[in-house]
């Protein structure tokens, strides 16, 4: 396997991903992790990951020059570079030129890390985020490739198998970057490329097993891809001591609360509390305008509801959240515990610290398309796997301003009239998510002769790798009016279909 020492790059776990893109077995440990602890996991290859601190500042994350002793090939990237050459005798300043985003490198030399990818005296395209640069090297490494802020922007000491890059190979805007990663850990590791998803699941379910021991666990169930795959991969590795809590807060799509119950105790035959605490919801939300407020007020309530439920399961230690990799994307963990006291949450719009509960989060290091294959592993119907996301606070971000019973049935039968025209147009696999708004704006319509003063609707449906950044959709024009067509006609309430035609950035993906 290949560990990964991770400084507190928001790039750490794409690394993680881009070796297990090349079938090889990776695990993220904290760089502060102790060095027998390393050695017993027998890594065959290591990689320092970059990090945001300076490695000449004091209390910058340090590692022992032991590690270099172990006589394993090592990859320093960026602040793992610099690191790496501080060690071994090199020098790091600061520089006045920051380099950020793409920057172009000169191969000077071959190595056996980039052999057939870059070739000598040929400029690539990297990825560059840096403030610090490398002055001097260490004894025994050579210059392989320098950028205009970085003369040291690739460097090799061969005969040791240490390689530094100032750049970021994980990120899809450095030329060969994964392939670079592939042949470290295939021709400097030599690791045969064997690891799988499968591997994965019945890792992850080994290390439920161990972390959970004889206690409970709750999950919060939302019908999404996360959750569901969360709640399924815990069931099978704990069964009954899994017990999934669905909330119907009022805001939820068209025959949802069914469909999820449905599926949950009919199907898999996991323990399920339904709390149908709708009526709840809307009292709270009534004359709300602000999306703000709504999130807290749908959040909060949905905390009182949990932690009650939470309390009516006996020895219950855990709480169990689909959390993925680009959610926790900005908040770096050095602690690298396998389980945190909770924190706040996305979904639920922050749990409280006082629920006293420990969290599994078996999909953390995950992003979305790799949850999906976790999920095809688990067998789960690829009509669950490739759902749309959808938001915690469900409709009540889509009735935009204040929100009322009349609005969400509205709003719902638009929706489902939107999503049957996508599934039978072949397009629902296409689109990374689409829905249906309905906007606090009354127009004025004719029809049959009648004047008519209805709401307004608006169709939203974008393309997106991980929800990140996002473009809309490019429906054609027949598609649209047939839609719009059929809301019109079916649905009382709405006299006017418009087309969200925004990216994100600038907008967002929901509209409040
Ligand atoms: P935005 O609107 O921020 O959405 O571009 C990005 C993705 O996140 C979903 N989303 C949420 N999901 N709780 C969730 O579980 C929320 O509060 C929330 N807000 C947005 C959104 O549907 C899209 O997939």
């Amino acid at each position: 396997m290949i560990l990964i020492l991770d400084f507190g790059s928001q790039y750490t776990q794409l690394i993680a991903r881009r070796i297990r893109e090349h079938n090889v077995y990776c695990e993220i440990i904290p760089y502060n992790y102790k060095l027998d602890k390393i050695k017993k996991k027998l890594p065959s290859g290591i990689i320092l990951s970059g990090g945001p601190a300076s490695v000449y500042s004091s209390n910058s994350p340090k590692i022992s020059k032991k590690l270099f002793q172990l006589d394993v090939p090592i990859l320093g990237i960026c602040y793992g570079q610099q690191l790496m050459c501080k060690i071994l005798g090199g020098k790091v300043d600061s520089s006045l030129h920051r380099e950020f985003g793409r920057a172009p490198i000169k191969i000077l030399r071959n190595s056996i890390l980039s052999e057939n990818l870059w070739l000598k005296d040929k400029s690539y395209n990297v990825w560059m985020s840096h403030g610090d640069k490398i002055n001097e090297i260490p004894e025994g490494f050579v210059k392989i490739g320098t950028s205009k802020n970085a003369p040291f922007a690739f460097i090799a000491d061969e005969k040791r198998k240490f390689y530094g890059v100032q750049f970021h190979p994980e990120v899809m805007h450095t030329k060969n970057g994964s392939k670079l990663l592939e042949k470290f850990s295939k021709n400097i590791c030599k690791i045969k490329p064997n690891w799988s998803m499968s591997s994965y699941k019945n890792q992850s379910i080994k290390n439920i097993i161990s972390l959970v021991g004889k206690s409970n666990v709750i999950c919060g169930l939302s019908g999404g891809v996360d959750s569901t795959v969360t709640a399924i991969l815990l069931h099978k590795a704990i069964g009954d001591k899994l017990t999934c809590v669905f909330v119907d807060n009022g805001l939820l799509r068209e025959g949802e609360a069914e469909e999820v119950v449905n599926i949950f105790t009919k199907k898999y035959k996991i323990n399920l509390n339904f709390v149908d605490a709708s009526k709840e919801f809307l009292i709270a939300l009534k004359g709300v305008k602000d999306p703000e407020r709504k999130r807290k007020i749908i959040g909060n309530i949905f905390v009182k509801i949990f932690e009650k439920e939470a309390k009516k399961i006996n020895k219950v230690k855990f709480l169990a959240q689909g959390t993925l990799y680009p959610d926790i994307i900005e908040s770096v963990s050095f602690s690298g515990a396998p389980s945190a006291k909770i924190k706040s949450h996305h979904n639920v719009g922050g749990l409280p610290k006082n629920m006293n509960l420990d969290l599994v989060e078996p999909l953390r290091e995950l992003f979305k398309d790799e949850v999906r294959k976790l999920g095809k592993e688990l067998n789960i119907p690829s009509n669950l796997i490739n759902r749309h996301p959808f938001p915690g606070p469900g409709l009540g971000i889509r009735v935009l301003g204040s929100i009322t019973q009349k609005k969400l049935f509205i709003l719902r039968k638009a929706d489902k009239i939107y999503m049957e025209e996508i599934i039978s147009a072949g397009l629902y696999d296409k689109i990374w998510q689409a829905f249906a708004v309905l906007l606090p704006v009354k127009t004025v319509g004719v029809m049959g002769d009648e004047r008519t003063y209805e709401y307004v609707c608006s169709l939203r449906a974008v393309t997106s790798v991980d929800g990140m950044t996002a473009d809309f959709f490019h429906f054609d024009n027949k598609f649209l009016s047939k839609v719009s067509t059929r809301i019109i006609n079916e649905v009382v309430g709405i006299n006017r279909v418009v087309y969200d035609i925004t990216s994100k950035p600038p907008g967002t993906i929901e509209w409040e």
